[in-house]
């Protein structure tokens, strides 16, 4: 997607000392960012709050996510907000998401209007709590005309439920006789799992240091590059995308190749 270089330019001014956006080739962003925002528990920990200001602090460093992200000139930005083992937590901290989810995106609305930008959810949106799911369904009515970036919230999403799924729809498919068992490729899979017509991430960050998917695009990270930070998600800011971006750029992707001489 393109981008306004002077807006670009204007938005990463006052650059830290070790990093600035001349340090990144503008010609080689990745489409599809994904991000496990992990960490907000212990960002609160630390500084003696309550976990859930974590995750009510977590939430700016979302919007600035989303905004780097569009003047960055993403296709796709992607990020983890609750996955299908996040249930085992208490039902207070559960609760406490589930309703900040839903005052949040209502209140970021004309952001999305602002940025252009199309809102979609990975996972099963179905099964969350009734004001939740509306205020999602609204989101997506709202935004489902933007012609920008994509940002895709995971929120209910496990991978393995959404390959299990996957799988069940396949096999709908062919009960049915619209599909042949010898027509299953690779293809009749991606077109049913959640993130369906988007490309798989070039990139993907966690925050907060564990080296590990935690049940997340299982499918879709097979060849995708990591990067990891020791920083949480609060702290997790416009220029630490920078910093991603770059250790992207240093890598040599192959892809199952041979390492280019
Ligand atoms: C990530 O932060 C947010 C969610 C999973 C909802 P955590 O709540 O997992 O924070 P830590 O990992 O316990 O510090
Ligand atoms: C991954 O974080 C899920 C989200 C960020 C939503 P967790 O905190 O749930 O992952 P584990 O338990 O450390 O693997
Ligand atoms: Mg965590």
């Amino acid at each position: 997607m393109e981008f306004d270089e002077g807006e670009l330019r204007a938005y990463y001014d006052d650059a830290p000392d070790d990093i600035c956006l001349s340090d990144i080739d503008l010609t080689n962003i990745p489409r599809h960012v994904s991000m496990i925002m992990d960490g907000n528990g212990r960002w609160a920990t630390e500084r003696g709050l309550a976990r859930h200001e974590g995750h009510i602090a977590g939430v700016d460093s979302l919007r600035e996510a989303v905004t780097s992200s569009v003047r960055l000139g993403f296709d796709v930005l992607s990020a983890y907000a609750f996955s299908t083992e996040n249930w085992k937590r208490p039902q207070q901290e559960v609760d406490l998401l589930m309703h900040l989810f839903a005052t949040t995106l209502l209140k970021e609305l004309p952001l999305f209007y602002q940025e252009n930008v199309r809102l979609r959810f990975l996972g099963d949106i179905t099964a969350l709590p009734e004001k939740t799911r509306e205020v999602f369904e609204e989101g997506l009515e709202k935004t489902a005309a933007h012609t920008g970036m994509v940002f895709a919230l995971a929120v209910n999403y496990g991978s393995r439920a959404e390959l299990a799924r996957a799988a069940r729809l396949v096999a709908q498919d062919v009960e049915a006789g619209r599909l042949k068992a010898d027509e299953v490729d690779e293809d009749e899979i991606e077109k049913r799992l959640y993130t369906s017509g988007l490309p798989d991430p070039e990139l993907l960050v966690r925050t907060s240091g564990e080296l590990r998917l935690s049940n997340y695009l299982l499918w879709q990270l097979a060849y995708t590059e990591f990067y990891v930070t020791s920083k949480h998600w609060p702290d997790f800011s416009r220029w630490d995308m920078l910093r991603a971006i770059r250790a992207y750029q240093g890598r040599d992707r192959r892809f199952g190749g041979v390492v280019a001489s």
